[in-house]
């Protein structure tokens, strides 16, 4: 495994490669969720391709009251878990990727109105800035992404989609821990205590999907559901709940044939985000 510290080596490293690359962009502190997108990575690319983790906590997608300067930064464990995953190439820049003066912005403004647009205006544009730099450095054939984030999943097709990168985006489910707790950097934030409190995310995401199977329609009552549920547990403290179609995250009137039920949720300090996507309801 090779590990390019500028965007001079990656160039280098990669401009020789006559196989596919496939990239997974990450903020590091890897878990089994970030692991499966490397699977997904070998799969798609197959045994010759490059498959290419970039390392980098990006400033540009966190708002100043956030948590930029204490988000976990575990580069030697990450190294050795991309090893033993059979990562070709990893991309850890040592410094900023933005030039100080730099000042041109990707911006997609309709996915992103929603969800964790509304509570993080500037989140978006960070996160699809970054990744346009990542892959104009890169140059992959295709990159991999988790469903847990699913809005930033379907930006970054639209992205693609709208300014032509000739990049294939793969999504992949949504890895759990054992009690139903999406897997994310995050949950080490998690006191003990939060920690017992915090699968009532997913359960109440499972009750919804229970009851839009059974015939439920009305988004509200939907809602209804998903927030008892987490409030059930004492640290919980909601942000979003929402019920919106997949394709183009609008909030849905009536469901239909498909819903994606997505929430955010404050347990103590922490923001957790999880999903379910229900489709063929119809
Ligand atoms: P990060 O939160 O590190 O996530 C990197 C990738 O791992 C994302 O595509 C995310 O959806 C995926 N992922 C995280 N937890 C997952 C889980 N439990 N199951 C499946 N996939 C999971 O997302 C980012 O970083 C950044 O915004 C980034 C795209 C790297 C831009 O800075």
């Amino acid at each position: 495994m090779i590990v390019c510290e500028t965007i001079e080596q990656i160039r280098a490293e990669l401009n020789a490669s006559a196989h596919p690359v496939v990239f997974v962009p990450t903020m590091g502190a890897l878990h089994e969720g970030h692991l499966s997108l490397v699977k997904r990575a070998r799969e798609w690319g197959g045994i010759n391709a490059k498959v290419v983790v970039s390392i980098y906590v990006n400033p540009t997608q966190f708002a100043p009251n956030e948590d930029f300067k204490s988000y976990p930064r575990e580069l030697e464990s990450d190294l050795e878990k991309c090893r033993e995953a059979g990562v070709d190439v990893i991309f850890a820049p040592e410094g900023s990727l933005f030039p100080e003066s730099a000042s041109t912005h990707i911006v997609e403004d309709s996915l992103s109105e929603g969800l964790c647009g509304k509570s993080r205006p500037h989140f978006f544009g960070g996160v699809c800035t970054v990744v346009a730099k990542l892959f104009n450095i890169v140059q992959p054939n295709a990159a991999v992404f988790g469903e847990k984030d699913f809005q930033q999943l379907a930006i970054i097709r639209r992205m693609v989609r709208d300014l032509d990168f000739p990049i294939e985006i793969l999504g992949a489910p949504i890895v759990r821990e054992p009690d139903g707790l999406a897997m994310s950097s995050r949950n080490q934030y998690l006191s003990e205590r939060e920690r017992g409190q915090a699968k009532v995310l997913s359960e109440a995401l499972e009750m919804a999907k229970q009851y839009m199977i059974a015939g439920e329609r009305d988004p509200d009552a939907v809602d209804s559901v998903v927030r008892s549920r987490i409030q059930t547990a004492r640290s919980a403290r909601i942000d979003y709940v929402q019920i919106v179609d997949p394709e183009d995250l609008r909030e849905l009137s009536k469901i239909e044939d498909q819903a994606l039920v997505a929430i955010a949720v404050f347990l103590g300090k922490t923001r957790l985000i999880d999903n379910i996507c229900v489709r063929g309801l119809a």
